[in-house]
């Protein structure tokens, strides 16, 4: 007796709308979805479940929705536009300097020589890494039966390339750290570029695209140019991200206007200079553009995990409005709909538990 009226008052509390905040939820999820071609399937299922998540994020953490200040500290942008991406990177720009962890593991990768136990032994001397590397192995991401605690271990269930890439990408995560006076907000950039490759790897596993890792990386590294921008050049992000605001663009097509060039570009750029692997360089050229690496499944990948983290509320904070997703990066997939959304219920708990992970401290 006393479950049922349990479930009835449950079922009363649940059915109780707040008009204004159903109101105003409906306005925002218009707004984010205002450049997206909503007739494609898939936005609409990520619409319709952006609707709840939104209204219910009203409720819970409204201060969120509200007009967030202006940063004071940075000096208005100087109006001076580097020619392109190479020319960007010679000025003034704080590229992270590579560990000398990650530059041995680069060696080996690259080194058709190497060994599973000379990668072994890399990992090895990174206690951190180490803890990293055993931590993911374990978690939900791969379903190994045993459980797996040495580096070697890890490297012969992973595979060499993978346990290689996984490596390479959980040090590049930890080189974007917080500055002092941050435009973009670090938290934000990191769990969307770990909900990004979560997303990339799950999609290409279920489409059989072969070494699901190396999705996950791609999407780890996919916005490095973003982050450069931001720690590199504030005045000028900040430029950027009003134009943005003031247009109702996407901050890539803010770039694209001022400077001829955007954060993917850059992103490949950096990636190319540091001598990652190819697919990488693609994938973070591309991830805005994917008909133009044609041939390159990883762009196609990348792109559709980004739009559907931002989708589902892993976005950078810099513009709520997502733009539009090609529907041939999908196409060519291979995934349906219907497939994807039987992923979608264990997305939540994957990207959190690889976040608790690999976030930097
Ligand atoms: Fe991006």
């Amino acid at each position: 007796m006393m479950v049922e009226s349990e479930i009835e008052l449950g079922e009363e509390k649940k059915a109780v709308i707040n008009p204004e905040i159903k109101e105003a939820a409906d306005g925002f999820v218009d707004k984010v979805f205002s450049k997206s071609n909503i007739d494609f399937e898939l936005v609409s299922v990520l619409r319709t479940m952006a609707e709840g998540r939104i209204y219910n994020d009203m409720i819970e953490r409204p201060d969120e929705y509200k007009a967030k200040p202006q940063i004071a500290s940075v000096e208005p942008w100087d109006g001076k536009k580097p020619a392109g991406p190479r020319d960007f990177l010679k000025k003034k720009v704080s590229l992270p300097s590579l560990p000398q962890v990650l530059i041995q593991i680069q060696k080996v990768i690259n080194d058709s020589d190497s060994s599973a136990s000379d990668l072994a032994a890399v990992i090895s001397k990174d206690p951190k890494l180490v803890a990293a590397i055993l931590r993911l192995a374990n978690s939900a991401m791969f379903s190994f039966r045993t459980e797996v605690d040495t580096p070697t271990r890890a490297v012969a269930l992973l595979g060499f390339k993978q346990a290689g890439s996984l490596a390479l990408g959980t040090v590049s995560l930890s080189l974007f750290k917080r500055s002092k006076i941050s435009v973009l907000e670090v938290e934000k950039f990191w769990k969307h570029s770990i909900a990004c490759g979560v997303i990339a790897q799950e999609i290409a596993r279920a489409a059989n695209l072969g070494d699901p890792e190396r999705f996950f990386v791609a999407g780890l590294l996919h916005d490095i140019g973003l982050y450069v921008v931001f720690e590199s050049q504030k005045s000028l992000a900040v430029e950027l991200l009003k134009r943005a605001n003031k247009e109702g663009t996407s901050f890539y097509t803010a770039e694209q206007d001022v400077l001829g060039f955007n954060h993917a570009i850059l992103g490949g750029v950096i990636i190319k200079d540091w001598s990652f692997p190819k697919h990488l360089v693609i994938s973070a050229a591309g991830h805005h553009n994917p008909e133009k690496a044609k041939n390159d499944p990883d762009a196609g990948v990348v792109h559709v995990a980004d739009y559907i983290a931002r989708a589902l509320g892993y976005d950078l904070g810099i513009s709520p409005i997502l733009g539009t997703i090609s529907e041939a990066a999908w196409v060519n997939i291979g995934l349906s709909v219907d497939s994807f959304k039987k992923l979608l219920p264990d997305f939540e708990s994957l990207i959190e538990d690889v976040f608790e992970i690999l976030r930097p401290v």
